[in-house]
């Protein structure tokens, strides 16, 4: 969507607060021990509490409240009896709707104790993450964000997770544009609007970078077993810094 009123940017700041709330949450409460359900189940408390409603089910009846992917798998995992151990680096996925407007973001937890290599996957991905929205300006070529993003990425020495792209998004979960690319792709040169919303979610592998599905038909991991990880935001596009509504 592109943000038109007053009324949409504060509705779509309250249900980004609402999904960084819901993270964090999640993030503090996070043991090993605990089953991936357990840890679904923190979420829905606190989106319940707000009375926003999970993003996944309400549009494409996800198995789950939030997408919790651990180790291998990259994103989209299903919350269930999967027990989080000691070492696990675990992507919390959170999108949610309030009042007809959306929020989408991500984080990656690792569970001590931490090995150097899945300690840089991470940082990896929060500068990616970081680095494209910073550039991500009204009248940017789109194609900047996975330039920047990409270039980020191979400086740490890891691989863009090309199938996992960032989305337009606000009054449904998947908007225009579709593809924002965490690569850089060099027709893609549209110029970003001036109240667009999307999300900026880099997702990357110590591996290759090429995913497979699972067969309960959504968890996607990747091909090699390496480990991934990913952080997103919602981000609202104006002429200098964008707004960053999951902030
Ligand atoms: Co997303």
């Amino acid at each position: 969507m592109c943000v038109e009123s007053e009324n949409d940017l504060v509705s779509l700041l309250q249900i980004g607060q609402i999904v960084k709330l819901t993270l964090r949450t999640m993030q503090d409460r996070l043991r090993s021990g605990m089953t991936t359900k357990q840890l679904d189940t923190i979420g829905w408390e606190v989106l319940k509490q707000h009375g926003a409603h999970s993003a996944p089910i309400i549009t494409y009846k996800f198995p789950g409240i939030t997408c919790i992917s651990v180790n291998e798998e990259a994103a989209h995992g299903i919350p269930g009896s999967r027990i989080i151990r000691a070492g696990d680096l675990v992507k919390i996925d959170v999108s949610a709707e309030l009042n007809g407007y959306f929020a989408d973001a991500a984080i990656t937890v690792p569970v001590p104790p931490v090995v150097p290599l899945h300690q840089r996957l991470c940082d990896c991905a929060k500068a990616a993450c970081e680095a494209a929205i910073a550039v991500a300006k009204a009248n940017t070529p789109i194609n900047e964000i996975g330039r920047v993003a990409e270039m980020t990425i191979r400086q740490c020495g890891f691989h863009v997770i090309r199938e996992l792209p960032g989305h337009g998004v606000g009054r449904a979960l998947h908007e225009e544009p579709f593809n924002v690319a965490n690569y850089y792709r060099p027709l893609a040169k549209q110029r970003l609007k001036e109240g667009l919303v999307l999300t900026i979610e880099p997702h990357i592998a110590a591996g290759s970078g090429r995913i497979v599905t699972e067969q309960d038909g959504w968890t996607l991991k990747t091909r090699d077993g390496s480990f991934a990880a990913a952080y997103e935001h919602t981000v609202v596009i104006t002429k200098d810094r964008p707004i960053i509504t999951t902030a």
